[in-house]
């Protein structure tokens, strides 16, 4: 199942939008390097909106206290609702990379942005 989430230009790096593929909410992103990510909208915590949420660079502490150097390989979307963070790129919560968010195959058609649910016996087909 593929649905067209938006004109490409209606994406810029940095930005997310939300989609509904058949029965599941999912958040596009545009990392900022350009690469585009989907990942459910439902938060693992108590469903909160994640297409609703922000995005920004992960944070990574240096050994000096207080000091904090940003991660560029890293871009994170938070729930709006208590603040679950997930990498964009994996859906894994930041605490817990064993709890995962659903990831779906995302990319640009022409001008269009899709999105994909690869059902079971179809990717093969879809590659
Ligand atoms: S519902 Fe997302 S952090 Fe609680």
């Amino acid at each position: 199942m593929k649905q067209v989430v938006c004109h490409k230009d209606e994406l810029a790096p940095g930005q997310m939008t939300g989609a509904q593929l058949g029965p599941i909410r999912v958040v596009v992103i545009r990392a900022k390097d350009g690469s585009l990510h989907a990942v459910a909208a439902k938060c693992l915590h108590q469903g909160g909106p994640l297409d609703q949420g922000r995005i920004y660079e992960h944070t990574l502490s240096t050994e000096d206290v207080g000091q904090y150097v940003m991660d560029a390989e890293r871009e994170i979307i938070k729930c709006p609702w208590h603040g679950y963070e997930y990498d964009i790129r994996t859906g894994a919560t930041v605490f817990d990379t064993t709890r995962c968010l659903q990831t779906f195959a995302t990319r640009e058609e022409g001008d269009q942005i899709t999105v994909e649910l690869e059902l079971p016996g179809t990717a093969a087909a879809s590659a």
